[in-house]
This record gives structure tokens, sequence and C-alpha cells, in this order.
């Protein structure tokens, strides 16, 4: 489903991302770990668009995505779920996931939607489900500026849901989160990727989700990939110990 090929991303001498070449199944779901400034977050912006690379190529279901802009990417079936950038407070949650629904059929802020009224039902439909599946259909009509935290950032990944993408890019979806809301956030990962087949690629620093959540686990460390595998066979790699938990037991 998604392919990067030597893939390289440099800010001024830093070399952010060095050469990694990530590959995810459809159907899978891959975690990426590593510490602070390893590339994490940079990998996915490159993934998503927000970033363009300095080298390499990223193939999208077999197609170079590299000329795209992120709209484009958002059409093809690659969403990401925005840390609160997305939201747009002063709109109602549901008004919220019927924009990106929108969005995801007609292109970014497009306003061709009007010439396409029929679609109109759909996008309410699909809107009313996403919100079902992340648990905000009683808070509909809230206005999204009036959310608590910890459902905001779901309102972020039904955002992302309501694209219907093939693959749904997460960066820390639960930083910042209360254990409450942690654990209500993991459920909700947990029973879209059993109802939907979703592919994801989720970038997480709470090691006991990852474990939990990943068929596999990629390890970035000063923007190279230094090891990946299953989560049993990360666990007991002892350059992953070392370069990353500075030889903590996992
Ligand atoms: N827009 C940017 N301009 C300059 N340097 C950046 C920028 N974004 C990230 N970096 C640098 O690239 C490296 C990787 O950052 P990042 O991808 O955010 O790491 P992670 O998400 O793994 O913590 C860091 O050294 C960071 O300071
Ligand atoms: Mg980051």
């Amino acid at each position: 489903m998604l392919e990067t090929d030597g893939l390289l991303k440099e800010f001024g001498g830093l070399v952010a991302t060095d050469d990694v070449d990530l590959s995810v199944e459809s159907g899978e779901r891959v975690s990426i770990i590593g510490p602070n400034g390893a590339g994490k977050s940079t990998l996915i912006n490159l993934i998503t668009r927000r970033l363009d690379p300095t080298d390499g190529d990223i193939r999208f279901k077999g197609e170079s995505i590299v000329g795209l802009k992120p709209h484009q990417v958002v059409q093809r079936g690659v969403s990401k779920s925005f840390q609160t950038a997305s939201i747009f407070p002063d709109l109602t949650v549901r008004e919220n996931a019927e924009i990106a629904a929108l969005a995801a059929e007609h292109g970014e802020f497009g306003l061709n939607f009007l010439t396409h009224r029929n679609d109109l039902s759909s996008v309410r439909e699909l809107a009313e489900e996403t919100l079902a599946d992340v648990g905000l259909l009683d808070r509909a009509d809230t206005e999204a500026v009036d959310l608590p935290y910890g459902d905001k950032r779901r309102l972020e990944i039904g955002i992302a849901l309501a694209a219907e993408p093939d693959l749904l890019l997460m960066d820390e979806p639960t930083a910042g989160m209360s254990p409450e809301e942690t654990q209500s956030t993991v459920d909700l990962i947990e029973r879209v990727k059993a109802e939907r087949g979703l592919t994801f690629v989720l970038v997480e620093h709470d090691m006991e989700i990852v474990f939990s959540i990943s068929d596999r686990i990629v390890v970035l460390n000063r923007g190279r990939v230094i090891a990946e595998g299953t989560p049993d066979e990360i666990r007991g790699n002892p350059d992953v110990q070392e370069a990353y938990l500075g030889g903590v037991e996992l």
C-alpha cells in the first residue's frame, strides 16, 4: 500500500530522515518509535506531502505521490489525524465531520460541492457514521471549541476517518491525554481497526500501546531505521534497547 524508497529530508545541514525505506502492506498496523528528534514526525509529514523530500520516492498503491499536493494525497486515500489544527472551533462537531467528508470528495476547501448537491446526503450519512465510530454522536451539536481535550483529539481522528482513508497516519494521538482519555483513544483505534480493517501508521511514545496495537514496529534513530520487526522481535532487540531506551528492559 505504501512504500518509501531512500527517503531523505534535510533541514539546512541537518538530516532529519536518512535513506528511509518503509513499506506498509494493506491491512497492516505499523508503529514508528524512536527518541525525540529521530525524524518520526518528519517522515509522517513527508508522506502527507506537508514537506518535500530532499531525495527519494514515496509510492502509494504503486504510484509516486511526491508530485502531489496534500489534499490530492487525501483524495487518493491517505489521511492524517492532525493535532487540533484540523478542527474548526466555531463549528459544531457534526459540521466538522461533514466538512472533512466533503473535502475528501471534492478537494480541500473546494466549493465545487455546490454542483454536486446529490452527494450531500451521503456526506451527512458518512459524517454521522464516523461520529458514532469515535463516540461523539451525542455531542454532534456541540461547538467544537467547547469539547474537553480528549474529545477534541477524538474529533481529529474522526475528521481523518471521515475522509474514508485507506491509510491513516497518526502522530502521537494520545499526547497530553489523561490515562482515561488515552484508554478511550486506544479503544477507539482498536475498534476502528476491527470494524474498518484500516491500515495505519502510528507514531506513539507509550510502549504499552505500541506493543499491544502493532503488527510491526519500525525503530528510527537519528533519521535512520535501526530495526524493524514484530513487537516480540523489537522487545528483544539489543540495538533497540541500547539506542532507544538506554538499556532499560522492555
Ligand atoms: N521544519 C523544520 N526545520 C528545521 N528542522 C526541523 C524541522 N522539523 C524538524 N526538524 C528537525 O529534524 C529532526 C527530526 O525532527 P522530528 O521529525 O520532529 O522528530 P520526532 O518527531 O522523531 O521527534 C529534529 O532534529 C528536528 O529538530
Ligand atoms: Mg514528533
